[in-house]
């Protein structure tokens, strides 16, 4: 039995081949940090260390495999500090 999905495209103003739909959250993050970074071929990733398993799998997992990987601590209500952001791209750009 075939099933469709109807989906208003128009409604967030994308086309149909922009739209990718998965089995779940977790295929739909590594598709998309993989995907980001394999299009780059190589570079450096910011993930905040509180970022669901699959994000952080999937961002060791890129470690292992040519990119360099930073986890960003939080603060206690689980935000990244823009200020450490900014000095890692800082720091990132002085050392590219
Ligand atoms: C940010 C995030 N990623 C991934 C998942 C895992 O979702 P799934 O079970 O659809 O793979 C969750 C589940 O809560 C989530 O919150």
């Amino acid at each position: 039995m075939k099933k469709y999905i109807y989906f208003d495209y128009a409604s967030i103003n994308a086309n149909p081949d922009e739209i990718i739909f998965t089995s779940s959250a977790t295929e739909s993050n590594n598709m998309a940090l993989k995907g980001i970074a394999f299009n780059k071929k190589k570079g450096h990733i910011l993930v905040s260390s509180i970022e669901h398993d699959c994000v952080l799998n999937a961002a060791k997992w890129l470690g292992k495999n040519g990119f360099e990987v930073d986890f960003l601590p939080v603060d206690k209500n689980g935000i990244v500090s823009p200020v450490l952001v900014k000095f890692q791209l800082i720091f990132l750009m002085l050392i590219c």
